[in-house]
């Protein structure tokens, strides 16, 4: 059964005196313990679909469901504080706190499980994401970037949630430093039953993913295909 669906996505921009098609009645469903990538050349519509289905944005016509409800009846922001993490490009940390400090910040906003030791519990999802105690307690900026984005990964994983989206989440890593990333990805969709839904325009990365969803910049739609190999 999906967790995340979208059903007949419309949206358009501005261009001139007429509105650019993003996305044309799009409609994907997106399950738990499957990694997922949303391909699509520069300028395709990545980010746009990426920030409808965080609610970020709102499309003009269609719906977003989870677990079979629209996010509209959710709540947009009772959705994105409870329901999905985001990870994006820039790791949007805070950088005169600790690693730690992130992610109880942001634990202490989620209406999701109480946490007895939030502490504790902050310090273990740092670990399981490759950040021990002593990085932990380190100044953001005294961390390298593959470091920084394990953070913001741990303090999206943070609130309990089942979907994580990634906007180009290794755009600012090397090669040997972005494939620790995406290994990691994989661990948290296949062992830990997480949806994770990232965006890439390396055509290479996307082969590290069970599906690819192709924006085609024609018709505005997905190519769905399975990788049978990962
Ligand atoms: N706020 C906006 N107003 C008008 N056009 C926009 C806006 N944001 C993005 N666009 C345009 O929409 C298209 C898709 O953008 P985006 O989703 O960011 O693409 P991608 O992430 O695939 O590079 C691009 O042509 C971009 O210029
Ligand atoms: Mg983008």
């Amino acid at each position: 059964m999906s967790i995340l669906e979208t059903k007949d996505l419309f949206f358009t921009y501005p261009d001139g005196d007429e509105r650019k098609i993003i996305l044309n009645e799009v409609s994907v469903s997106f399950e738990k313990g499957k990694f997922y990538t949303i391909l699509g050349a520069s300028g395709s519509g990545k980010t746009t679909f990426l920030s409808l289905i965080a609610a970020l944005d709102q499309p003009e016509r269609g719906e977003i469901l989870f677990h079979e409800k629209s996010i509209r009846e959710i709540g947009y922001e009772k959705y994105r504080r409870n329901h999905i993490g985001i990870v994006f490009q820039q790791y949007n940390l805070i950088p005169y706190m600790t690693g730690l400090e992130n992610v109880m910040t942001a634990m202490s906003i989620t209406d999701n499980s109480v946490q007895t030791n939030m502490k504790a519990q902050a310090l273990e999802i740092l670990e399981s994401v490759g950040i021990n105690a002593t990085k932990a307690n380190r100044k953001i900026n005294h961390l390298s970037g593959g470091e920084q984005q394990r953070v913001a990964i741990a303090r999206a994983l943070s609130t309990n949630v089942d979907v994580l989206l990634a906007d180009e989440p290794t755009g600012n890593l090397d090669a040997k430093t972005s494939k620790t990333i995406i290994d990691l990805f994989k661990t948290l969709a296949h062992e830990k039953n997480k949806c994770v839904i990232m965006v890439t325009h390396s055509e290479k990365i996307a082969q590290e993913s069970d599906v690819i969803l192709k924006l085609n910049s024609d018709t505005q739609t997905f190519e769905v295909s399975q990788n049978e190999m990962v």
